[in-house]
């Protein structure tokens, strides 16, 4: 007799599997989300052919073909340009200029002679047309779509060479259950946007919402679906725009890409260390230059570190621009091998600019922030340093310490206090190499 199938309810979120139709995710918690799961020996009448396998070295590789998308930074940060049949799934805040790109990417395509086509689900026509004429487009391959249906758009999109969707929330398909940007909604429209551009092999980029916590707004399985994530970031308050990749089947996560939103839509930094850091001819206390890596490119960061006695037994260590933590370790470090204490002040950090910096290497550039304020006396302004610092006080090596040296150099530098456990060849600055950070507290005294 044959096995009667049973029944089985999925979480389109989180993927918890239920055998009873629950109104309730136990899992994540959300509402609405269970969709019952068809087995697939039911859909397949009970008859399971088994696969075949292939050899790893058996299976024939096309040449890698990228499409530049004609905007420097983005091809950066996707590893080169769009792969033919690539899903990218682009996220970030409302206004922070996901449209505004993808448009000029599209015309930065057209240009090329490419035939693209922009589905929105968001804005108008008319709306997306006068955006691109502030941007001063007008090409004539750039053809717009402003329908509900997403299904026969996607048919449309046959004989383009490349296909923008803003967003994968503003759609709804019908086989799902759910309003548009439910989690079972934007994974339906996610497959079936990622099905169509396999299947023609057409560079599709689709928008995606991000919620209040700066993740992707739906299922997580949106960005199992899709080759490329990438996030696009930046302050309100700020002009500047980052682009990350978050995920990248093609190339690497580490690049970043810097623009600068200007009358004129999205322009890219040409210069970004000039960002963070601007060349000052007076020493400060508290202030040192570390050169941190960002992918394959060398950007300045600028460490202040301001110390003030507290009467207080707990004194604050407060940070922006660094973690926390390190902060502390660095100052355990600093009291422990150099006896340099800090138990009766407050501590504050900041990296100028509002940057971030995760690279270890400069390590050594907020030792001498903090070492320069808590001694009060000023480091050199023409110094740099680059290094992580270990707790036992020790100065390690960066990795591509020539990219940074380079860009040092470029930027008018005169030394750099680096470790000396790899000395770098370089030329048109002074290269100091220290093996221990009570070194590097000899050279900035
Ligand atoms: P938009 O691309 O619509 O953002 P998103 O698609 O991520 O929601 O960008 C909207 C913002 O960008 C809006 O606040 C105005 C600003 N902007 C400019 O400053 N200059 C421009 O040329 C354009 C087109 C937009
Ligand atoms: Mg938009």
């Amino acid at each position: 007799m044959a096995k009667k199938s049973v029944a089985r309810f999925r979480c389109a979120d989180c993927g918890y599997v239920s055998l009873t139709q629950v109104g309730r995710c136990p899992g994540c918690g959300e509402w609405g989300t269970m969709t019952e799961e068809t087995p697939l020996e039911a859909a397949r009448g009970g008859i399971v052919q088994a696969s075949r396998a292939s050899a790893i070295s058996s299976v024939d590789v096309l040449p890698e073909a990228r499409i530049s998308s004609g905007i420097g930074e983005l091809d950066r940060v996707l590893g080169g340009g769009w792969i033919p049949g690539g899903v990218v799934l682009l996220g970030g805040e409302p206004g922070v200029g996901k449209s505004t790109l993808l448009l000029q990417a599209c015309a930065c395509m057209a240009r090329a002679g490419r035939r693209v086509l922009y589905i929105s689900g968001e804005e108008s026509a008319g709306q997306l047309a006068m955006r691109g004429r502030r941007l001063g487009i007008s090409e004539r391959n750039v053809d717009l779509l402003c329908e509900p249906d997403l299904p026969s758009m996607l048919e449309t999109a046959r004989g383009y060479e490349f296909l923008v969707i803003d967003s994968v929330q503003s759609f709804r398909m019908d086989e799902g259950s759910g309003w548009a940007g439910s989690p079972g909604q934007v994974r339906a429209v996610a497959s079936r946007a990622a099905e169509a551009a396999k299947s023609v092999g057409i560079p599709t980029v689709m928008v995606g919402h991000i919620t209040k916590q700066g993740q992707i707004a739906g299922p997580k399985t949106l960005e199992h679906m899709v080759d490329v994530v990438l996030l696009f970031s930046g302050e309100r308050t700020s002009r500047h725009r980052l682009l990350r990749a978050e995920k990248n089947r093609y190339g690497s996560t580490d690049e970043l890409g810097i623009f600068e939103m200007t009358e004129q839509g999205l322009s890219p930094v040409v210069d970004p260390s000039r960002l963070y850091w601007s060349a000052s001819d007076q020493s400060a206390s508290g202030v040192a230059i570390g050169v941190t890596l960002e992918g394959s490119r060398p950007l300045l960061a600028e460490v202040q570190a301001l110390s003030c006695a507290t009467p207080f037994p707990y004194p604050k260590r407060t940070a922006r621009g660094i973690e926390v933590n390190r902060l502390q370790l660095l100052l355990a470090v600093l009291e422990r091998r150099c006896g340099i204490f800090s138990r009766s002040c407050d501590v504050y950090v900041n990296v100028a600019g509002g940057m971030a910096i995760q690279d270890p290497a400069a390590d050594l550039a907020i030792c001498a922030a903090l070492a320069s304020s808590l001694r009060d006396s000023p480091a050199a302004c023409d110094t740099c340093f680059i290094g992580e610092v270990g707790l036992a006080g020790e100065v390690r090596p960066a990795s591509q310490v020539h990219l940074r040296m380079r860009e040092a150099a470029r930027l008018g530098f005169g030394r750099a206090v680096v470790s000396s456990f790899n000395l770098p060849d370089a030329s048109g600055i002074e290269i100091m190499g220290v093996s221990a950070i009570s070194q590097m507290l000899e050279i900035i005294k």
